[in-house]
């Protein structure tokens, strides 16, 4: 298999952005996407820059989502968009599957990356919002558009101990206290960004090449690894020596609160606590990375161990 297509990345500027422009650069995928575009407000940036002295194939292409003519420009002769912008509201997401089907884009991955909405046991906004924008590309692109949403569960690099959102989801590593909503035993799916990337590069292949395309589906679920509060607890007893008392929320009054206040935080906490973030059984890692044939998907423990040798707790 071999093509010769141009991808383009919006949010390449940001963490998981920037991995998945790395990732498409190398070995075999440097092949097959012969045009890297990135696409941002800013060409001058320093993450921008950045990005361009990686290599000939990238190129940096200005594209303000909410300008409709930015983001026609923009989208010219690009195979397959694949979206890690960190806001995409409903107005921003119109004006870009505008930019798709008028340029006839043929793969779309959507800024998904968090929870598989079809788990879910309730209604809240983000959910439906974000389903909302993908039914709207699917019925808009006619059967030409292929729109494959990839749904990872929690990143561990911004979701854990003191990183990013981790105190918020009830690690409080000051007090050596976590803080589960309902059995602290419950497992999660934590899945690398690099993870991701990696598999984004592969799925970016697999549907755009029309021998493999049918192999893809539109809802793509992976699961790095999948872990308990309590399993992190013991790892960071064992990479510190410190004892990490557990407690529990009630989960039913939980979901209450969460359905009265669904904010991003609330839910997290409730999928996380009722399981229906635990994608172990029921993923697609065979299909981006069969047998671990391609690479090692990173374990929470090995995270942790990073994240306490740099010093961040
Ligand atoms: N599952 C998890 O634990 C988890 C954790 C974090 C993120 N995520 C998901 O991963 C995706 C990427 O998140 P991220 O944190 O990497 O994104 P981010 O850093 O917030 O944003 C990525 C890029 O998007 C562009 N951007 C941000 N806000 C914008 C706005 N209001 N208007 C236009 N462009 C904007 C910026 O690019 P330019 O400045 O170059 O234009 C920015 O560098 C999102 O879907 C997010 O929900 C999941």
């Amino acid at each position: 298999m071999s093509g010769n297509y141009t991808i383009a990345i919006a949010g390449a500027t940001g963490i998981l952005g920037g991995l998945i422009a790395r990732a498409v650069l190398q070995p075999p995928y440097d092949q097959i996407f012969r045009q890297v575009r990135i696409l941002t407000r800013d060409v001058s940036s320093p993450k921008a820059q950045a990005l361009k002295a990686l290599g000939g194939a990238v190129e940096l292409t200005e594209f303000n989502p909410v300008d409709e003519l930015s983001v026609n420009n923009a989208l010219g002769g690009v195979d397959i968009f694949i979206s890690s912008l960190g806001r995409t509201t409903d107005e921003v997401h119109k004006i870009i599957l505008g930019g798709l089907v008028k340029n006839k884009v043929k793969v779309y991955i959507p800024s998904e990356y968090g929870n598989d909405h079809s788990k879910n046991d309730f209604e809240v906004a983000v959910s439906t919002s974000k389903l909302g924008q993908q039914d709207i590309a699917r019925k808009m692109g006619n059967g030409l558009l292929k729109v494959v949403a990839v749904y990872t569960g929690l990143f561990p690099e911004t979701g854990l101990i003191n990183s990013g959102i981790g105190p918020l989801l009830g690690f409080d590593q000051e007090n050596l206290t976590y803080t589960t909503v309902g059995d602290p035993a419950t497992r999660v799916t934590y899945t690398s960004v690099d993870d991701i990337a990696k598999s984004v590069a592969r799925l970016s292949h697999l549907a755009i090449e029309p021998s493999t395309a049918d192999s893809v589906p539109d809802h793509v679920t992976l699961s790095g690894a999948a872990v308990s509060y309590k399993d992190i607890a013991g790892f960071v007893e064992k990479a510190t020596d410190e004892r990490i008392t557990l407690k529990s929320l009630d989960i039913n009054a939980w979901r209450e609160k969460m359905l009265k206040e669904p904010t991003l935080i609330n839910v997290i906490r409730y999928l996380i606590g009722s399981g229906k973030m635990n994608y172990e059984d029921d993923n697609h890692n065979e299909l981006v990375n069969p047998g671990q044939s391609v690479w090692k998907w990173k374990t929470v423990e090995e995270v942790i161990i990073e994240q306490h040798v740099s010093g961040e707790f």
